[in-house]
């Protein structure tokens, strides 16, 4: 095969091309993302309805030494399911008696961190209460603990307690327990506990945001995904409930992907997250359609204001009603908030057109700047609504060739319409997408290079979803991978690794000779470099097929600076192989001098790869 580059002919991809897709599935957030190490700490997991869920929760002690019971008495007003217990002994044998948490999974203590743990509590007498973590779910040893004295003060009936615990011993599988050897009643409610060097203290787990980091997002796309519909409009994501102190948001059960999310990761911290990794935020918002129902177009009005005041908390000034809000939870700088999505994949549905023209024309009105986005996909004809961009989504199932060769849809889409963006993309299926194969991820890496060629059109593109708990597989594959102090990337997640240097980069003219350019595909850019600001050329080839491919490279209108410095980066292995926690980086990329580099070189191009070569 042999591929001719014109270094001095391009144009400039966008600032925006490849990002990242956030959503609340597979625990990503609740278990995940989110620090937080108790699993239902207020006790509400089944809604207002009595008695609650107290699951994973277990009591410790026996039927004649503990009462345990759900009941609406919580001081927090959106919240208000607390937990009582009543002690029936008194200098209660071994440890005492009380409850005990597993965490998602199992919490990791490790010696020598503090962890923050807080709970709300009311008794009948002094409180005398044990914290400990403890190696195991059935009481083991003890990682380090706290033991809480406080006399029966009359006043406030709910008081705060706050405590940090240092880890003495480590263990990935640990519970809290709450323990006392005192006869009485103690209610509880919110019981926290957080690692104290949570990323830049805003609560999210480090090593996971750094995973996502080394992307180098453009944007992060939030919250949904189905989340922000809902099988139900009623356990749909809605940005108020998720606002504010954490110990007041009601939290809700994520009726799509079957799990309670205590809504600790909510609209703020997504907000907060898109800045820390430097991605400029994409809010979706439910826009009255969840999976089985839909507001008329004419009640659509409570939505809108509620799609408003969203824009309002994210960058309204510190002075307005939202942006005060917003604010008092630390951030009195509005964040820089240009995209939202009116929906997901609601496109066709009853009333998705009529609300979407509410929404579209109210938002227009209020926030000019901001780009909005239709679900209806306008790839092969026109939208008849007004968009700025619109959504695209692809999964298909095993076809690893429909996958690659995917972006030529886009090859004859006019361009005088809304931009495309990709918000969904990854190959699927139980046979060959697993959980996360090497020609699953170069399946994608065609697909990519396809969206580059296609970039005067496709403003944006993210892979989905972005993370799973291994605990909690509900949709494979995903890019990252985690339990609760492991983490490792699927080889997509490494494809779109190799390719964040194409944001804002020049596309470069080239052509390909190939028999088959279903299985093989290849591009050239120049990117600059951010270091010393020279520009250096890019050149990314996917090859799908079972065999290596000798590669002759012509290369015009390109003064190398550094020829000696040229490396070759290849992403490779059996086509089914996978990452695991055993062996997290079998398929990773691995960099090397490029041998005989130069304007006119033969590459060879290893069996199933992407290989990168970069001349500066
Ligand atoms: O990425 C997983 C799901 O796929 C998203 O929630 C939804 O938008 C799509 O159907």
């Amino acid at each position: 095969s042999t591929l001719v580059v014109n270094a001095a002919q391009g144009r400039p991809m966008p600032d925006t091309l490849f990002g990242v897709f956030y959503e609340e599935i597979n625990h990503a957030g609740a278990g995940g993302l989110w620090s937080e190490l108790v699993n239902n700490r207020g006790f509400e997991a089944g809604g207002k309805k009595m008695p609650s869920n107290f699951a994973p929760w277990t009591i410790v002690g026996t039927e004649t030494t503990i009462h345990v019971e759900t009941e609406l008495s919580s001081c927090f007003e959106r919240n208000k399911v607390a937990l009582r217990m009543d002690v029936l002994c008194d200098n209660c044998p071994f440890d005492g008696v009380g409850i005990s948490n597993p965490g998602y999974w199992g919490m990791n203590i490790v010696k020598g961190k503090k962890y923050k743990v807080v709970f709300y509590y009311s008794s009948t007498g002094p409180l005398d209460l044990t914290v400990s973590f403890r190696d195991g779910q059935g009481g083991g040893a003890i990682l380090g603990s706290s033991h809480i004295i406080k006399p029966n003060k009359k006043g406030a009936k709910w008081k705060k307690i706050e405590s940090i615990i240092t880890a003495s011993a480590s263990s990935p599988n640990a519970g809290i327990t709450l323990r006392t050897t005192k006869k009485g009643t103690i209610w509880l409610d919110q019981v926290s506990a957080m690692p104290q060097d949570t990323y830049k203290g805003h609560g999210f787990r480090t090593d996971l945001v750094e995973m996502v980091q080394k992307l180098k997002p453009a944007f992060l796309r939030f919250p949904g995904g189905c989340f922000v519909e809902g099988v139900t409009l009623r356990n749909a994501f809605r940005w108020k409930e998720s606002v504010g102190p954490w110990e007041e948001r009601a939290g809700h059960f994520n009726d799509i992907w079957k799990y309670w999310t205590d809504d600790g990761l909510g609209f703020y911290e997504g907000l907060l997250l898109a800045e820390d990794v430097n991605a400029t935020p994409i809010w979706v918002f439910n826009n009255g359609i969840s999976h089985t129902d839909e507001i008329d177009t004419k009640d659509i009005q409570p939505f809108v204001q509620e799609a408003l005041d969203g824009i309002e908390f994210a960058r309204g000034p510190s002075s307005s009603k939202w942006g005060s809000l917003r604010a008092s939870m630390g951030h009195p700088e509005p964040f820089v908030l240009k995209y939202v999505a009116i929906g997901n994949e609601d496109c066709g549905l009853k009333n998705y057109l009529g609300n979407y023209l509410v929404f579209h024309k109210e938002i227009r009105k209020y926030y000019p700047d901001i780009l909005m986005i239709s679900n209806c996909d306008a790839s092969r004809k026109p939208l008849d609504h007004p968009a700025d961009l619109y959504d695209y989504h692809i999964y298909p199932v095993d076809d690893v060739h429909m996958m690659f060769t995917n972006a030529e849809v886009f090859d004859h889409t006019p361009r005088n319409g809304p931009k495309a963006f990709v918000s969904e993309y990854a190959l699927i299926g139980a046979n060959i997408a697993r959980h996360g194969t090497l020609i699953g991820g170069l399946s994608e890496a065609g697909f990519l290079i396809g969206l580059e060629r296609n970039s005067d059109h496709v403003a944006m593109a993210a892979y989905a979803p972005l993370f799973v708990n291994a605990n909690d597989r509900v949709w494979n594959p995903d890019a990252i991978v985690f339990s609760s102090n492991q983490v490792y990337g699927t080889p997509s997640y490494w494809v779109t690794y190799l390719f964040k240097e194409s944001n804002g980069a020049t596309f470069l003219n080239s052509t390909l000779q190939t028999t088959d350019p279903g299985t093989l595909a290849a591009s050239a850019i120049l990117v600059k470099d951010p270091q010393n600001k020279n520009t250096y050329l890019k050149i990314k080839i996917a090859n799908m097929r079972k065999t290596q491919v000798d590669f002759k490279i012509s290369i015009q209108g390109f003064a190398s600076k550094n020829l000696k410095g040229s490396t070759k980066t290849v992403l490779t292995g059996n086509e089914l192989d996978e990452n695991s926690f055993a062996e997290p980086k079998k398929i990773a990329p691995q960099t090397s001098p490029l041998q005989n580099p130069g304007n006119e070189m033969n590459v060879i191009v290893q069996p199933t790869s992407l290989t990168i070569l970069d001349m500066f």
